[in-house]
């Protein structure tokens, strides 16, 4: 078997329990896996990536072969640069497909021999995402609700930063 090093890039803005069980799912069939936050210049995030890369770092401990780290620029330069094979990207539902394809052919077009690996998280996170999380918490949502949906540190985190 080869030694197979994948990473999950994204914003983390903040990690979901949607992120989690992908990353759950990637660290069974991956040797390894790098979960790497996009440094984004662009985006005015609610968390500073500090404090995403402290909450990855919490939520990730379960697993050795479990790593967190940030990047810039091309993510396929950071894929090499780290001695990686695989991206892995997760799928939530048909309308995720598009945005991922496009992306995926180009990542292929720039560095062909990086492959891209969909995996979906279960169907309970299928309608999760961190920019719902952030707009609920932002416009004052019963954080209660939230509690199934992300873990227990950004639930707390949230709290904080939205009193
Ligand atoms: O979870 P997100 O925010 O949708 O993740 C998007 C991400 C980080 C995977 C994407 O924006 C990315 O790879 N950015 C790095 C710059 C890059 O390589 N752009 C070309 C993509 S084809």
């Amino acid at each position: 078997m080869k030694n197979v090093l994948a990473i999950y890039p994204g914003s983390f803005d903040p990690v979901t329990n949607g992120h989690l069980d992908l990353i759950e799912r990637g660290a069974k069939i991956f040797d390894r896996l790098i979960v790497s936050i996009l440094r984004n210049l662009e985006k005015e995030p609610l968390f500073t990536l500090d404090e995403r890369v402290e909450m990855l770092r919490e939520v990730t401990r379960p697993w050795p072969n479990v790593e967190v780290d940030v990047f810039s620029g091309l993510l396929v330069d950071y894929a090499q640069a780290r001695g990686a094979n695989v991206i892995l990207r997760g799928i939530r539902a048909i309308s995720d497909y598009e945005y991922e394809l496009q992306m995926a052919m180009m990542n292929r077009k720039l560095k062909p021999d990086l492959e891209t690996v969909f995996m979906m998280p279960a169907v309970a996170f299928s309608y999760l995402s961190s920019r719902l999380v952030r707009e609920i918490a932002q416009l004052g949502g019963p954080m209660t609700d939230l509690a199934d949906l992300v873990p227990a540190v950004v639930e707390q985190r949230l709290r904080a930063k939205v009193l």
